[in-house]
């Protein structure tokens, strides 16, 4: 699995990571163990980042996350999550995190992120929660998930300590508007991770002229379409990405997906507009 530096944290992080929203609340225990062998499988191939949020099931992903990494090495993997960013109050906030800490069961994230903006919320007043979260050891790293480029640099002016790793967006062939601003992210070596990377659905319903761009690129290299949509995201220099999936083959290909380094030609020629 290829790594890229994460922001300007040294550490190096695979570019294509694996995603778990869609882990619902109340299922059978075999969904539950299809969860759990996707991610062991995604794992062993280089797959370590884990992309989770208390959001996601209700507390159900990591729950099941943290099944799954427990039985690795602390140190093998990289596991990030997300605040809910509609807590008001300092110490509610600060609980939070410990409390989805407890369903990973684990010491400390690698990555923890305010899941979205919230307009009554100063990002001054969330920038200081992840920090102090570091100061006690709970992340190494922070950032953040659907801030716009402004809201971003209001957060890098706010933290005190330590950076700004990440803005997490949704970013893909049919989701393009955040890749505009990749210029920005890669001067200020921000990393931008490309949520939704296969455009939720797996790019079942995408337009005619896309699809042609794909097939033609898929022959080329001889993978599938969502291959080459995984590919070129992580061609962009400063992007990664976390696909989510249920099935052994789409591990296998979305790990595969990280070798295809498209030509700059190939990235622009995925772009609807021109660069
Ligand atoms: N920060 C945020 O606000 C936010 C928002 C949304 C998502 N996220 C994160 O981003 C992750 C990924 O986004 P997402 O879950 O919205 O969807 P996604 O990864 O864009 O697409 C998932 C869909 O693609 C299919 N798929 C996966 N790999 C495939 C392959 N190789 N070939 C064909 N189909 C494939 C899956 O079906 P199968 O299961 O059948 O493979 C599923 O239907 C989430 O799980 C979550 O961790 C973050």
């Amino acid at each position: 699995m290829r790594t890229v530096e994460l922001g300007k944290t040294g550490e190096k992080i695979p570019v294509i990571g694996q995603g778990t929203w869609g882990l619902a609340r109340w299922k059978s225990a075999e969904y539950y163990q299809q969860w759990k062998r996707v991610l062991h499988l995604g794992i062993s191939l280089g797959m370590t980042h884990i992309d989770t949020a208390e959001a996601y099931g209700m507390g159900v992903a990591e729950r099941i996350v943290g099944e799954v990494v427990k039985e690795y090495p602390r140190d093998d993997l990289f596991i990030t999550s997300k605040l809910l960013p509609f807590r008001v109050f300092h110490n509610s906030m600060k609980k939070a995190a410990y409390r989805s800490l407890e369903r990973l069961q684990l010491d400390y994230f690698d990555l923890y992120l305010v899941h979205w903006p919230n307009p009554i919320i100063s990002i001054e007043k969330h920038m200081k929660v992840l920090e102090e979260l570091v100061e006690e050891g709970k992340t190494r790293f922070i950032g953040v998930s659907n801030y716009s480029v402004n809201q971003v640099e209001t957060a890098m002016r706010a933290l005190k300590k330590h950076e700004l790793a990440t803005n997490q967006v949704k970013a893909s062939v049919v989701a393009q508007e955040h890749l505009s601003d990749l210029p920005l992210y890669q001067k200020e070596t921000v990393t931008l991770t490309a949520y939704s990377p296969l455009g939720h659905k797996g790019l079942t319903n995408i337009r005619d002229d896309l699809r042609t761009k794909l097939v033609l690129l898929g022959e080329k290299y001889n993978t599938t379409i969502q291959q080459i949509a995984l590919s070129w995201l992580v061609s962009m220099e400063g992007v990664i990405t976390i696909p989510k999936t249920v099935a052994l083959d789409h591990v296998r290909a979305n790990a595969q997906a990280a070798e295809i380094v498209l030509s700059s030609e190939e990235i622009d020629m995925l772009f609807q507009d021109a660069r």
